[in-house]
């Protein structure tokens, strides 16, 4: 038998040169390949990796996907322990900081949170020149750039102190800026903050306060937020951390960083697939047509929304425990009429061939919306619940990506497939 070596050979037949590529942690680097020379244009061999699918860009310690045994851990910790026994502002602590905190440091990180949750009057005015019927989510990705014009340290980027001022100021204002942003597209008045609630249960209070002298959310919604915040937080290298990671590597403040990844997020293929698992599901209507819709879907004609992941090729864990804090959410709310189709489409799905050869599970988005809908909140409202929770992981992996001495710029190659060298022809002399 060969010796196992942590190593790979390539030969490159065009110069019969060879390369050893040292494998460390299952890669090898790319740069290594650049030493295999085209023999007439002396070009180094690159990489071609549309989106990305098999480059790792980064190493990062804060989240572990295993998409085949349906694993997802926040810096080692299982999710199903911290969804069932943390809650989010120690979730926060803990992606940012790297270690669960002491009561204490629990202690003193809520009471910074709590207290940088207002917002300068003007960033109130900058929403207000919104259109009434303006979307939740651009209303998001614009206030959170603007606030960088507000807070001009948030430029010391190499200073550890400021850093985490901008975090906590950015995590704070995220739940007044969403508060506003849904209160603008009612027409209603602002709500301010309340420091004596929670972090979600402060979100309920500046969405639906109204006449009440004090706003009281009801528990069990509020742990339900809470929970699906936690939930949110953090997933490793999807499209819009990397793009935080990105926009982050010129050196850009973090509040216009994480405008740029919120604006990665609200696209339909990312954040905003819970929404069309609601559509999906009203037009299917009845149990009785969930054989046929399977059907179209087998035979090409759409997509099971909800279903199927990039990386998990199992059930998503997310969606586990989502489905089971549904019901304690319709306890209260009543039940989403939308959820037997949902139950009995994931049945019938689970044991059919087609999703069974391909390893399609429902992900996190099958059944949140169902979720955020009997809350009462609007589809409008839900990639900016989304951003809200996953803000906290934007800014762990931008504050990782700085203090990594390997992270540079970031910079991809191309491969070039246009005209060659030509003159210019003047105006006049075109046909
Ligand atoms: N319904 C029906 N068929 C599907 C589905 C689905 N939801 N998802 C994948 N497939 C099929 C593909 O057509 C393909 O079939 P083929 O091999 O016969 O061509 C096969 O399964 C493999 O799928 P890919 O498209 O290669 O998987 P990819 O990793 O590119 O896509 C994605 C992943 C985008 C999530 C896809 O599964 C999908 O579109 N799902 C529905 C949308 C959705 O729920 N998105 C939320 C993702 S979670 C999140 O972003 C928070």
């Amino acid at each position: 038998m060969a010796e196992s070596r942590n190593e790979v050979t390539i030969v490159d037949h065009r110069s019969g040169q060879e390369q050893k590529l040292a494998i460390d942690k299952g890669a090898i680097r790319a740069v290594e390949l650049g030493k295999l020379k085209d023999p007439q244009t002396g070009q180094g061999l690159l990489t071609y990796d549309p989106a990305l699918l098999n480059t790792a860009a980064c190493k990062s310690a804060i989240t572990y996907i295993d998409g085949d045994q349906g694993i997802l851990m926040y810096r080692g910790y299982p999710i199903e322990q911290l969804a069932e026994q943390s809650h989010f502002m120690e979730v926060a602590y803990l992606l940012l900081e790297g270690e669960l905190p002491s009561q204490t440091q629990l202690q003193a990180w809520e009471n910074e949170v709590t207290y940088h949750t207002m917002i300068h009057e003007n960033v109130k005015k900058f929403m207000d020149g919104f259109l009434y019927d303006a979307h939740p989510m651009g209303i998001l990705v614009s206030t959170t750039a603007a606030l960088s014009t507000f807070y001009k340290d948030a430029k010391k980027i190499d200073d550890a102190p400021s850093r985490h001022l901008q975090k906590v100021r950015l995590i704070g204002k995220m739940i007044t800026m969403a508060g506003y942003s849904y209160r603008h597209s009612m027409g209603l008045h602002y709500i301010l903050p309340d420091n004596e609630l929670s972090y979600a249960g402060n979100l309920l209070n500046m969405m639906y306060r109204m006449a009440e002298p004090k706003y009281t959310p009801n528990p069990v919604l509020e742990k339900a937020l809470d929970l699906l915040f936690v939930l949110h937080a953090d997933h490793e290298q999807n499209a819009s951390t990397n793009v935080m990671r990105c926009v982050g590597s010129s050196r850009i403040d973090p509040f216009t960083a994480t405008s740029a990844a919120a604006a990665t997020l609200y696209g339909p293929l990312h954040g905003g697939a819970n929404e069309a698992v609601l559509v999906m599901l009203k037009e299917i209507g009845t149990k009785d047509k969930i054989p046929a819709f399977l059907k179209s879907v087998v035979a090409g004609e759409g997509k099971l929304m909800g279903f199927g992941h990039r990386v998990y090729k199992n059930y998503d864990p997310r969606a586990k425990i989502i489905k089971k804090v549904a019901h304690e959410v319709f306890q209260v709310t009543g039940k989403n009429p939308l959820l037997d189709i949902a139950l009995e489409l994931e049945r019938i799905a689970l044991e059919d061939e087609y999703f069974v050869k391909r390893k399609l599970y429902p992900n996190v988005d099958f059944y949140s919306g169902l979720i955020y809908q009997a809350m009462g909140f609007p589809v409008e409202m839900f990639p900016v619940l989304f951003a809200i929770g996953r803000t906290v992981g934007w800014l762990a992996q931008w504050e990782e990506m700085l203090l990594d001495p390997e992270q540079k710029i970031a910079r991809p190659r191309q491969i070039y497939t246009g005209a060659g060298k030509r003159d210019y022809v003047p105006l006049k002399k075109r046909g």
